[in-house]
């Protein structure tokens, strides 16, 4: 699969940017803590060898942005969107993400999935952008309702962890048209009130 580019993107407190191969050390730094990649149903990294590999193989690979707060070039997270699973052929794309546990509670993850979404419904043409998440990730949780997706619904027992644990997801979306909606309060950063 051929290296994608991305666009670097600001938003109030943050500069999304492509990831590159010496952002390993930044990503492994906070990839090798055990309360961020199971979270999100990957196993922590064990060395920086395994993070740069990630980057080449996957993040560079894939529509991913490494998450960066102005005036600091150094990652603390990355977002950005797969193949959504669920829909072939349908222009849709799944999101995901994760940031060091130092930043949690900042509203970081919010900020830069609710510029994602714009970035995905007006550049990108997509019909939908769907997340899922684990029915403990509470914290996860509060990022998608505060973009202002659709609980859909839970498939049960559908996900095999790294460990062979099996688990069930919590599947949400958002199509274009809600999208078109809440433009305008995701923009501005408002609250939605839901
Ligand atoms: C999920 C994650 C990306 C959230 O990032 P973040 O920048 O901390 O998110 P925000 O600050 O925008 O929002 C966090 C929300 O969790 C809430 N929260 C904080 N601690 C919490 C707790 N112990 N239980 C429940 N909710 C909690 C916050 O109050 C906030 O919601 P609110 O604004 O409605 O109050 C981050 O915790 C992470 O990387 N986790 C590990 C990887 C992961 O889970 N990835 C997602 C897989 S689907």
């Amino acid at each position: 699969m051929a290296r994608i580019k991305v666009p670097t993107i600001e938003t109030e407190r943050l500069v999304l940017r492509g990831w590159k191969r010496k952002d390993a050390a930044a990503l492994y730094a906070y990839a090798k803590n055990p309360n961020v990649g199971p979270h999100a149903g990957w196993k922590p990294h064990a060395d920086v060898a395994e993070s740069r590999g990630i980057i080449t193989q996957l993040f560079q690979r894939n529509t991913t942005w490494a998450i960066t707060l102005k005036g600091d070039d150094t990652p603390i997270g990355s977002i950005g969107f797969e193949a959504d699973a669920y829909r072939p052929g349908i222009n849709s794309r799944e999101m995901g993400y994760s940031l060091s546990e130092d930043y949690w509670g900042q509203g970081i993850m919010t900020e830069a999935a609710r510029r994602l979404l714009k970035y995905g419904f007006e550049e990108l043409s997509l019909q939908s952008v769907m997340i899922r998440t684990g029915e403990a990730n509470l914290r996860s949780q509060s990022v998608i309702r505060k973009c202002g997706f659709h609980y859909e619904g839970t498939l049960r027992q559908c996900y095999r962890m790294y460990n062979g644990e099996i688990r069930d997801s919590r599947v949400y979306s958002m199509l274009r048209e809600e999208y078109e909606e809440l433009r305008g309060a995701l923009q501005e950063n408002l609250p939605l009130n839901r």
